[in-house]
């Protein structure tokens, strides 16, 4: 069992935890949520808002997937971290996080073969590690607002990855630039890591395909880039070794689970430091998600994954996917999560935290305005509690 856990005595979703250096008030995280409200990859002021509406004293937030080189993107409008003016942008937007009290990590994104020419410079096709497409059954959102097929990526050589490695490296070296408290290298939900760590995808011959150790090559080197760049305890790592969003299907999701959480622990117990968590998302996420064409297993063969994971992971666990205010409250009761990420139910409730501490209503999600570009509609403008129905309870101390 992860030392955190065992240390920490009858936790609550509202119980404090120290993760790494930084001292949460409570288990409650926002869910890193891509919101196309960035202009020509520059994250603008209405971020700011958004951001700290969500943000409580001791509170953790994950920034949304952000561009880690100008290949990266596979969505319009989404923010980067590559350039000056990037940098600069999202400095305003971690003071307004951290004025609150929050602290937030920012989630470095390059979403492989899920792009399309209209977002790669010069027209080019994406890259991945593989040249096999996703799938008809899945449609890329494009900058008109209409849906595309992905096209044909071009596989990546082996002598081009350490450059791609050296974009991570750097917009991490960025993001700290900015403020950011750390980073969550996002090898999660089809995107690039994850090209290369499923064998449903990666048909590579070289020393970054086939065996387990060499799919789990590409994510590793990563880590290894960034965390020489910033410190353990500042790095997280996202994956989600039982999601099939895009095509991203392993022929054994448990065992590559292990097989990165493995990774993870020998890596840390070279160094003599602990990342600052790993973050899984739940195959829930895919059955009650964004597409209702995802392969759900049994609510017993997922908590066999999620609890094998968390028992290996010698660290903090964070788990994501369809958590519900009971569902949260018993992870972190159970011991089978020291964190939990909400995700849609961030979109609607600016004060999930105090909502699910007073177990208040909750205000339901519009879907329609995930992704589009306004502002403030679907952005900012979810209502907050009003003080008549706050002070019907007790004031929660969060
Ligand atoms: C609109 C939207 C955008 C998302 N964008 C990202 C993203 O950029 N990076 C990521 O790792 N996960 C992303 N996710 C997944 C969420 O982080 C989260 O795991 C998922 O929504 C499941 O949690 P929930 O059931 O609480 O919503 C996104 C989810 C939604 C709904």
């Amino acid at each position: 069992m992860a030392d955190n856990a065992t240390t920490q005595g009858s936790n609550t979703l509202f119980s404090p935890y120290k993760m790494a250096k930084f001292n949460l008030s409570h288990r409650v995280v926002l869910a890193p949520m891509t919101r196309c409200r960035a202009l020509n990859w520059i994250p603008q002021a209405a971020l700011a808002e958004y951001y700290a509406q969500r943000s409580t004293p001791g509170g953790f937030l994950i920034s949304e997937g952000t561009l880690i080189s100008p290949t990266a993107p596979g969505f319009p409008h989404v923010p980067g971290i590559y350039s000056d003016e990037q940098v600069e942008a999202w400095r305003n937007i971690v003071d307004a996080v951290h004025a609150k009290g929050s602290i937030i990590f920012c989630q470095l994104w390059h979403v492989g073969r899920a792009s399309h020419p209209v977002y790669q410079p010069g027209g080019a096709p994406p890259i991945s590690s593989t040249s096999k497409p996703i799938s008809a059954r899945w449609r890329i959102l494009l900058p008109d607002g209409s849906y595309g097929v992905y096209p044909e990526p071009r596989a990546l050589s082996t002598s081009e990855i350490p450059e791609i490695v050296q974009h991570y490296r750097q917009a991490a070296i960025n993001a700290i630039r900015a403020g950011f408290d750390g980073i969550e290298i996002h090898g999660a939900h089809g995107y690039l890591i994850d090209q290369f760590l499923k064998d449903g995808i990666n048909d590579r011959t070289d020393e970054y395909g086939g065996s387990l150790a060499n799919r789990c090559r590409f994510l590793m080197q990563v880590v290894q880039a960034v965390v020489s760049a910033i410190g353990a305890e500042r790095v997280a790592v996202r994956i989600s070794p039982a999601i099939d969003h895009l095509d991203a299907i392993d022929s054994d999701p448990l065992k590559l689970g292990l097989a990165v959480v493995e990774r993870l622990n020998n890596f840390q117990k070279e160094l003599g430091r602990k990342l600052t968590y790993l973050h899984v998302t739940q195959p829930r996420y895919t059955a009650y998600g964004q597409t209702e064409s995802g392969r759900p297993g049994s609510e017993e063969e997922e908590a066999h994954l999620m609890q094998n994971l968390r028992k290996a992971y010698e660290g903090t666990f964070m788990c994501s996917g369809g958590f519900t205010r009971k569902l949260g409250m018993e992870a972190v009761a159970e011991g089978h999560a020291d964190l939990v990420s909400y995700g849609r139910l961030f979109i609607s409730n600016p004060d999930l935290v105090l909502r699910l501490k007073l177990n208040a209503p909750l205000t339901k999600y519009n879907r329609k305005t995930f992704y589009t570009q306004d502002p403030v509609i679907g952005y900012t403008d979810y209502p907050f509690l009003s003080k008549e129905s706050e002070t019907k309870e007790p004031r929660a101390r969060l």
